[in-house]
């Protein structure tokens, strides 16, 4: 088991497969983002020996994320290896669903467990504009492919940036109404590359609340109110589906955090939010032996942070959101 100073059991990691992305959402990355070049980034066998070595410290939970993980050669592939590791018990993936409609069924067969899906609103001129150019119908059809693939409950993650998208809360809230799906509003982040954008247009999870509720009445509570991972969860009276709230932000879950973070370039990061970063891929590279890398893995663990420093005014600014992997 690994646990940090704290008490917290970390068995949840998070893979970024690449820092590439085939969008550009503006409160992720600016348009003109530069990428890694390949040979920096993990390499297929590289992302499965550092899984069989977290795997080794319990680690049984593993997300897949990006950048957006279906443009990574070989995605089905890696999924199955991660899949296949002994001690892994669910894999899943954060994506912008634009290239599912190929890819879900394939994932699915690999052992691919579920997906988030992240649809920022439903109309397509809007859509374009917040992602500098996504067609929302692709998303729309790369959910429908998650649901035909079993790649279920699917969960869809919004971000709600003011001047973009304020007014598509309700619009997304009521897609529950008739589909068993999750919808989840994330509170916007700062990090570098889109700073300006994420500490003026923020919109808190208590003000898509209360828009929701203006337009239908108060929400009912699911799970007496307490947290499904990092999310609040709420339903319509009669929805078939639940609405989360993550608070990163305004109510931070750090004292539940379980997580640890696998960067694309292989550097094992303990908090989104924190620039400390340890680099896995070098020393592995540069041949040290499994026991060397699983102590210091275990070390950085041990140090994960206590929780981020938003409060304080401390913005990671080391790495862009696409980077790190959401
Ligand atoms: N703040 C909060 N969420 C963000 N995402 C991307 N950038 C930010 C940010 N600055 C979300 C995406 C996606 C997930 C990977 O992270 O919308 O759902
Ligand atoms: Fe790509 Fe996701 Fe960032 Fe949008 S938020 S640019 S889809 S990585």
């Amino acid at each position: 088991m690994a646990i940090d100073r704290f008490g917290r059991n970390i068995h949840y990691l998070r893979i970024s497969l690449t820092d590439r992305c085939n969008l550009r959402c503006i409160y992720c990355m600016p348009e003109d983002m530069t990428f890694r070049p390949n040979a920096e980034l993990m390499q297929d066998d590289e992302i499965i020996t550092l899984t069989r070595l977290f795997a080794s410290l319990g680690i049984n939970k593993i997300r897949l994320t990006g950048g957006e993980p279906t443009i990574r050669a070989n995605v089905v592939d890696i999924v199955r290896g991660i899949a296949e590791t002994e001690g892994i018990k669910s894999v899943s993936m954060t994506t912008n669903g634009l290239l599912l409609s190929r890819l879900a069924q394939p994932l699915a067969d690999a052992g691919l467990e579920r997906v988030n899906i992240s649809i920022d609103t439903l109309d397509p001129d809007k859509f374009k504009r917040i992602t500098r150019w996504g067609k929302v119908n692709e998303v729309i059809d790369g959910i429908k492919a998650a649901e035909a693939a079993g790649l279920t409950p699917v969960k869809l993650n919004a971000v709600v940036v003011t001047g973009y998208n304020e007014g598509d809360v309700v619009d997304l809230a009521e897609l529950t109404v008739k589909n068993p799906w999750q919808v989840r509003f994330i509170e916007m982040m700062p990090f570098a590359g889109a700073t300006e954008i994420q500490l003026t247009q923020m919109v808190t999870a208590a003000q898509i609340q209360e828009q929701i509720e203006a337009a239908h009445g108060p929400l009912e509570v699911v799970n007496g109110g307490k947290l499904d991972g990092e999310a609040r969860l709420f339903r319509f009276k009669n929805g078939l589906g639940d609405i989360g709230f993550i608070a990163s932000v305004t109510m931070p879950f750090c004292a539940s955090c379980t997580r640890a973070r696998l960067t694309s370039d292989g550097v094992l990061r303990m908090c989104l939010l924190r620039e400390k970063e340890v680099d896995l891929l070098t020393p592995l590279r540069a041949g040290a032996s499994l026991e060397e890398l699983r102590k210091l893995i275990l070390e950085t663990i041990w140090e994960k942070p206590w929780g981020h420093g938003l409060e304080d005014g401390v913005i990671p600014l080391n790495r862009v959101m696409s980077e790190i992997g959401g």
